[in-house]
């Protein structure tokens, strides 16, 4: 079992062809609402992979909420350690998609209330895991307790350290892989300049991802680079959380961390071939697609 630890939020999406200054008001081209959510969005990657996956998070009892039960639902996502809080709201992403890019703004809703006490009621379902899936849109305090829990059985735990936080060194040793893109790692290696062990730790750790330059991790040392496939983007929201669900279904199947990273690249980049976090995110079935038809462009 795959289980996902993290952020239920629902994303309002709003497309733009001109980008508004402060204090202005503009016309957009569209308007949408779908599920997102870090958290979330890796739990639907993995599902539609074809894993068995369980979330564990909050929604509030809003029409965003209950819409979302049934949503998870319908991906054969396990739903039994997910709450429905009282006069809380879920949580949102208002998210303006400009020029295939995406600015958004996230107000954590019933997914704040995710404590470390909350986290110690679901300890069985942790230890009881393959892989444990991680962000950081829910407090640390939690982030840390299943990071200590999962140490304690043979848990394996990819951390996605996003949006950006700092975080303690010793979580570098807790963790199987940290999967931050180029500007979070950036910032991990600087805010640990100075100190050469935890430096040496985190590169055992990573898998940087580089969006259409595919993703890079540390091979004997040397910094190695899968390069990405060729898409059209449309929209990237929701691309790096493809690539971590990818990533845990793949290593769960047995493959080689960088057979797996090479297969978490077409995943994420067949989901940014539309609009939408989770829309896009491919089956099992169209990634083998992909490779029937990238294997014939390279014939021709
Ligand atoms: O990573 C993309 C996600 O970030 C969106 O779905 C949005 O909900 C924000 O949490
Ligand atoms: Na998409």
């Amino acid at each position: 079992m795959i289980t996902v630890i993290g952020s239920i939020n629902m994303d309002l999406v709003t497309v733009t062809s001109i980008d508004p200054s402060m204090g202005e008001t503009v016309m957009g081209e569209s308007f949408f609402t779908v599920p997102g959510g870090k958290g979330a969005n890796q739990a639907v990657a993995a599902a539609k992979l074809g894993a068995n996956v369980k979330m564990i998070g909050k929604v509030g009892d809003d029409p965003f909420g209950q819409e979302y039960m049934n949503y998870f639902n319908d991906m054969h996502i396990n739903t039994e350690s997910i709450q429905i809080e009282k006069s809380v709201r879920t949580g949102t992403a208002s998210i303006t998609v400009y020029n295939h890019d995406n600015k958004i703004i996230v107000v954590p809703g019933a997914n704040h209330l995710m404590t470390s006490d909350v986290i110690e009621a679901y300890r069985d379902d942790i230890l009881a895991s393959e892989w444990v899936l991680l962000q950081l849109e829910i407090p640390l305090s939690a982030v840390e307790k299943v990071l200590e829990i999962a140490a304690e059985g043979n848990v394996g735990v990819i951390l996605n350290p996003a949006p950006f936080h700092h975080i303690p060194s010793h979580w570098f040793e807790l963790v199987t892989y940290l999967t931050p893109n180029e500007y979070e790692a950036k910032q991990l290696f600087e805010a640990y300049a100075n100190d050469t062990e935890a430096t040496e730790l985190l590169k055992k750790k990573l898998v940087i991802t580089k969006g259409n330059e595919g993703a890079a991790f540390f091979k004997n040392g040397e910094l190695m680079t899968i390069p990405a496939v060729k898409v059209k983007a449309v929209d990237t929201t929701g691309a790096g959380d493809t690539f971590n669900g990818a990533l845990a279904v793949a290593l769960d199947d047995g493959l080689t961390i960088e057979q797996a990273i090479t297969f978490a690249i077409k995943a994420a980049g067949l989901s940014v071939t539309k609009m939408g976090a989770q829309v896009g995110m491919p089956t099992k079935a169209e990634i083998e697609k992909m490779e029937v038809n990238h294997h014939e462009e390279t014939r021709n």
